[in-house]
């Protein structure tokens, strides 16, 4: 189905998950105890029991498994601001924290440091596919190609393009947009020389040998936004997208002065979706992130297009860019993934992300109520468990991956994490001992439902309760 369940509404797909052990993605070590159990399926087993230990009488845990995460849109070179951005707003966050450290990423070894670190946190964080900005720097993105590829995350690498003097920096900046063409062309051809190079591969776990050498690491055409980009240089790389049939990335409405100057620099143009697809980078692999201020003429030609928005709460609201309306995208058929947008977000984790998108619909929801709104603001709400689709399955619709990942089918790469959480159980019995271990945030007390396990972890979880991670059968985090 093509909509996202309605709150409480879920697939079963339980069977189809036992598939993944008959076809030996993963061990038959996971039949049990851990019990088949999805977050888009109805027909959910049981909990495992306790794993002993000293509070195994009134303590134990409660397992499933859950499709891996998909973060549609992160800046990785940014990952060292993550926190940081004071009381700016797009325009100026760009040039006061942003420019300076992505242009500091010239330098290859810090380049690797960041990357290192950026790619680790996202995959403890349970992203199994990433789409990321790295920086202008061909040798510097490249790295974070290969650090994808040598920790196993499926990853899309975007080299920014930034040509228009003017609005960047001179520091910090495309020589033409000859070398920014030129550029992406080399990281492009890099990353395709990934697939074919299998000496960086890692062993895998007890998988077949030609699946642990193919790089699951693609390029992604990335012309910063409209506004950084000269005519010529967007022109270019829609050609390169369309030549190579490449996927794409971009920003598009994301903040209101950014929706002013680009109808400043792009007057021929009728809208900032215009822009892009007058270009040719509104495609069916394209991927649009924020799209909060778009006019109903725009979602239409980005419906029409085939085109994937982006949403990245935690990030509209730290740079105040404003509330997106998912609900209204969604019922545009608009496809809708989240985005961590490190660092305009100050997480690396899409399941943060969820809780944000969750919030963020609710408080939008409280305002359209105040406004006296038909049913007031409800249907703008995105539950739980819709949140969790944006997290998945939207997110791999967005990048053209819904045949391979974001959910458990028949046929389906095991990309999936293993989520782990502490059940107290009421038995009754006087507590005689201080509980003084880290179980993490997410308790359950007995008697909650799976709607409500489903809740907890998204509005109480946390990396704690990742315990494993893997992508296309290998595993690529473990939490000791
Ligand atoms: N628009 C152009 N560049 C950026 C960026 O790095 N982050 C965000 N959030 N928006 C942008
Ligand atoms: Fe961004």
């Amino acid at each position: 189905s093509s909509s996202p369940p309605e709150g409480g509404e879920l697939e079963g797909l339980r069977k189809h998950t036992e598939s993944f052990i008959q076809e030996g993605k993963i061990g038959k070590e996971w039949a049990d105890p851990v019990k088949w159990l999805i977050v888009n399926g109805t027909d959910i087993g049981e909990e495992g029991g306790g794993r002993g230990g000293k509070h195994s009488g009134r303590r134990g845990k409660v397992r499933w498994f859950a499709p891996g995460f998909i973060d549609t849109h992160i800046h990785a070179s940014q990952f060292p601001n993550a926190g940081v951005f004071g009381n700016s707003t797009l325009l100026d966050w760009l040039r006061t924290y942003t420019f300076p450290l992505e242009s500091s990423l010239a330098d290859p070894a810090k380049a690797r440091k960041v990357y290192n670190r950026a790619v680790a946190a996202s995959l403890r964080a349970g992203t199994t596919t990433a789409s990321y900005y790295a920086t202008i720097h061909v040798d510097s993105t490249n790295i974070l190609a290969e650090i994808a590829h040598e920790k196993g995350q499926r990853a899309f690498i975007g080299r920014c393009n930034m040509d228009r003097e003017g609005i960047n920096e001179d520091y910090y900046r495309d020589a033409s947009a000859d070398s920014a063409i030129a550029d992406t062309i080399a990281t492009v051809d890099f990353c395709e020389g990934l697939g074919r190079r299998s000496d960086s591969a890692k062993p895998g776990q007890g998988l077949d040998e030609d699946r642990k050498s193919e790089s699951l690491v693609k390029a992604i055409v990335t012309p910063r936004f409209a506004p950084s980009c000269t005519p010529e240089c967007l022109a270019g790389l829609g050609a390169l997208a369309r030549e190579r049939n490449l996927p794409i990335q971009t920003h598009i409405s994301e903040n209101t002065d950014e929706c002013k100057l680009v109808g400043e620099l792009f007057p021929d143009r009728k809208s900032y979706a215009d822009v892009y697809d007058h270009f040719g980078l509104l495609t069916d692999n394209t991927v649009l992130a924020h799209a909060i201020h778009l006019t109903n003429e725009e979602k239409t030609v980005i419906k029409e297009r085939g085109a994937g928005v982006s949403h990245c709460p935690v990030s509209n609201s730290s740079i105040s860019s404003g509330l997106c309306p998912v609900r209204s995208l969604l019922d545009a058929g608009i496809e809708v993934g989240l985005g961590t947008d490190v660092s305009g977000g100050y997480s690396s984790s899409i399941l943060t992300a969820a809780r944000e998108a969750g919030m963020v619909s609710r408080i939008l929801a409280g305002l359209e109520a105040r406004q006296g709104k038909e049913g007031g603001g409800d249907r703008t709400k995105l539950m739980p468990e819709e949140c969790l689709y944006l997290a998945t399955r939207g997110g791999a619709r967005c990048l053209g991956l819904d045949e391979k990942v974001g959910r458990f089918e028949v046929g389906m790469e095991w990309d999936a994490q293993l989520v782990e959480v502490e059940m107290v159980k009421e038995t009754g019995e006087e507590e005689t001992e201080l509980v003084d271990d880290d179980p993490g945030l997410v308790q359950l007390w007995g008697g909650e439902g799976w709607g409500d396990r489903i809740a907890k972890w998204v509005f109480c979880g946390d990396d704690r309760n990742t315990k494993m991670v893997w992508v296309k059968g290998r595993l690529v985090h473990e939490r000791k």
